[in-house]
């Protein structure tokens, strides 16, 4: 890991290691992936003031959110079927996590057990659920999730509705893959992978079973069709509220009118999030979403936010705009595919360090220091500066 310097650095050694069917599946946004590529261009769109002459020597990226005591202000997002990256899969995520004083959100589509994540990350380890189809499927896994000890649940808010994703579909990425000759070709060109891949952590859904055992990848299609949901409502998180005294997040949300709806519900937690641009293509980015929602909010809830979060300065940008905390899926994917366990703790340094950095040009010592003060150059505003919610408040 000596020679990693960025998350990118971490992209390009993922790519080589990875079959481009595995790579694009991970990389890979819904339809023309505008909202993949605006999630970065928004963040690009924003800069920092800098301060001189200020005594920083004592900076420190320590916060606290939902009652977990962060060394910095990043959570990593749930993603599914981390197993195709490396066999350690999400156990490795959550160990580097913890280790770096962050949380893993165990997904209902992981490889993993949530049993076997919590046991990995004990105290730092979040659930995400859904409302599937069967009513007692989620009831079960809400039950888990209370009986191992976890206090935060997050609840899948966009998946009611499955994306379509190009690349993927020319893969043949689907449970089980169909994949052309060329990625099969291209598949065997990658023996390091093909071999973890045979000998590792066979390829399974761990959290839901069938005859007593984890889901098994022929079968995955048939389960997803039967339980997927479209009738989930507000309603759904008002009865959660009823029956689970730990925090509720609700991950997804883009609106303000959502965010109001999340905080009325009884939700603990706003996360703002357009699922890195995998699910619905032409909508904003999160970081052009999140200050309407902070305002929504009006801090009755802990707002969190994820999408093309790929330097300190990107997490900063997060708080300036009034997020709690950032949080990122990809540049943990593909640290775990670069390197396992040491590529998403190397992950974890780079971003923590670039954060301190950042920090110091920015003339503060602590998180809640950050200015609510952004440069933005975008379009018509060019060169303005912009109050984010909080200082607007303050002035006003
Ligand atoms: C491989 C992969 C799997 C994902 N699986 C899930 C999931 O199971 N549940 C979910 O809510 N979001 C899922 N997401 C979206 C992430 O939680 C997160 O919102 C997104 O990755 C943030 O953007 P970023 O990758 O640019 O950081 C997944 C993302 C990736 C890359």
């Amino acid at each position: 890991m000596r020679n990693i310097h960025s998350i990118d650095d971490l992209r390009s050694r993922a790519r080589r290691r990875l079959p481009a069917m595995v790579f694009d599946f991970i990389e890979g946004g819904a339809l023309d992936e505008l909202t993949l590529r605006r999630n970065r261009e928004a963040l690009d769109a924003h800069l920092l003031p800098q301060r001189v002459l200020v005594d920083t020597s004592q900076r420190h990226a320590t916060t606290s959110i939902l009652g977990t005591r962060l060394d910095l202000p990043l959570v990593v997002s749930p993603m599914g079927l981390l197993t195709v990256c490396h066999p350690d899969a999400d156990v490795a995520v959550a160990r580097a996590a913890a280790a770096a004083g962050s949380v893993f959100v165990h997904s209902p589509w992981s490889g993993c057990s949530l049993d076997e994540v919590a046991d990995a990350a004990p105290g730092r380890t979040w659930a995400q659920i859904a409302f599937w189809n069967d009513a007692a499927e989620t009831d079960r896994h809400i039950d888990r999730a209370r009986g191992l000890g976890v206090e935060t649940l997050v609840v899948a808010g966009d998946v009611a509705v499955s994306s379509k994703r190009d690349r993927d579909l020319r893969h043949g990425t689907g449970m089980p893959p169909r994949p052309p000759l060329r990625d099969v070709v291209d598949t065997a060109l990658h023996p390091a992978w093909v071999m973890r891949w045979l000998r590792g952590r066979s390829m399974t859904w761990g959290n839901y079973r069938i005859d007593g055992r984890a889901i098994r990848m022929r079968e995955m299609e048939a389960w997803m069709l039967r339980n997927e949901n479209q009738t989930a409502t507000w309603d759904d998180i008002a009865r959660l509220r009823r029956r689970w005294k730990g925090n509720i997040v609700v991950k997804g949300v883009m609106s303000s009118e959502d965010a109001r709806l999340a905080v009325e519900h009884g939700a603990d937690g706003v996360f703002v999030s357009n699922h890195g641009g995998r699910q619905f293509d032409s909508q904003q980015a999160t970081i052009e979403a999140l200050p309407g929602i902070v305002d929504a909010v009006d801090r009755r809830a802990t707002v969190i936010v994820d999408g093309g979060m790929r330097r300190g300065s990107d997490i900063a940008k997060a708080i300036s705009l009034g997020a709690d905390a950032a949080a990122a899926g990809r540049p943990f994917a593909l640290g775990l595919a670069a390197g396992a366990q040491p590529g998403v703790a190397r992950a974890f340094e780079v971003l923590h360090d670039e954060l301190l950095t950042v920090m110091g040009f920015l003339g503060v010592t602590r998180i809640e220091d950050i200015p609510c003060t952004l440069i933005d150059t975008a379009g018509p505003r060019l060169g303005a500066i912009v109050a984010a919610p909080a200082a607007a408040e303050a002035a006003s």
